[in-house]
């Protein structure tokens, strides 16, 4: 596995979580669309449980309609849960999400009873920019209130409607080995953390067979050509399409690797997925097989 992990950090957000949800009338769970099942966390869904939750999934701009469409039925069908796509920088989609919320926990209004809403993600999945978007006038941070530990943020949304955001770091554990890759392809992962010229093959092995056509529109290279080729061979002609040379001819893998990522990532090869529900089952049989 190409990423290192840091396992204290999870123990700490897991007893910062399940404190919080103490509290908490609703939960909504912010997952990445080009990777959703990678992204969520099986241990907030464990501890979350008997309490309604909202799943997002959250750049849905970047990743592929149809996958998202899949992945959406499939959250509704499997886990009886709503599912929503979103862009969580447009505002009036995440300002509805207030009225979902309410729907949700209607045994919940008034300033006697505020609906308590806890925001849940790993980190970089969009949860400030969601927070932002919801709110429609001026953000409170009421982060030295009693009860409120340091590094959270309470914002009052309406006079009875206060939004969580997740205190600590929430990370998923990586059972599945592809969903480490995805995550490291997402950039959910910080660069010291991972081996990027794996990343970018593993990432250029998936593109190859289910996204050829926008890897060869990115690069102008020839789809037919691309067809039957290998991971390696196809950073190697990324690379040489894009002057990641060395002296000697030679191609700059981890110049070709970075280039691989920055394009993904900012959704120039396309708007991709990297798991898809039927693909994930596989994956996470075999994981639990070994
Ligand atoms: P976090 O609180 O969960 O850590 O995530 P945050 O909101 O900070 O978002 C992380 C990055 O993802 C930001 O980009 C943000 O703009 C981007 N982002 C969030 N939601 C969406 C979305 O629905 N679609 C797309 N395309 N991007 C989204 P950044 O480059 O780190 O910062 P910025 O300069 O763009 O703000």
């Amino acid at each position: 596995m190409a990423i290192q992990w840091f396992p204290g950090h999870m123990n700490k957000a897991r007893k910062d979580v399940a404190e919080r949800l103490k509290d908490i009338d609703v939960v909504i769970e912010l997952l990445d669309a080009r990777l959703p099942a990678s992204s969520a966390n099986p241990m907030l869904a464990r501890m979350a449980k008997g309490k309604p939750r909202l799943m997002i999934l959250n750049k849905q701009d970047l990743a592929d309609p149809a996958v998202t469409e899949q992945w959406l039925a499939w959250y509704r069908a499997k886990t009886q849960t709503e599912a929503l796509g979103m862009d969580a920088g447009e505002r009036a989609p995440a300002q509805r999400l207030i009225a979902a919320c309410r729907a949700l926990a209607p045994n919940r209004s008034g300033l006697e009873k505020p609906l308590r809403v806890l925001i849940c993600g790993i980190p970089n999945v969009g949860k400030s920019t969601l927070i932002n978007s919801m709110s429609s006038r001026k953000i409170a941070k009421t982060g030295n209130m009693p009860g409120v530990t340091k590094n959270e943020q309470r914002i009052i949304l309406e006079d009875d409607f206060e939004l969580y955001d997740t205190p600590g770091m929430l990370w998923p554990k990586i059972e599945v080995e592809e969903g480490g890759y995805n995550l490291a392809a997402s950039g959910a992962v910080g660069r010291n953390a991972m081996d990027e010229e794996e990343v970018a093959l593993e990432l250029l092995k998936y593109l190859l067979v289910h996204y050829r056509a926008d890897l060869a529109a990115r690069y102008k290279l020839d789809e037919e050509t691309l067809e039957g080729m290998q991971d390696w061979q196809a950073l190697e002609l990324i690379g040489k399409r894009r002057g990641a040379v060395l002296s000697g001819g030679r191609i700059n893998m981890q110049k070709a690797a970075e280039i691989v990522l920055t394009d993904f990532r900012d959704g120039q090869t396309g708007r991709i997925t990297l798991e898809r529900p039927d693909e994930w089952a596989v994956w996470e049989k075999r994981a639990k097989a070994i």
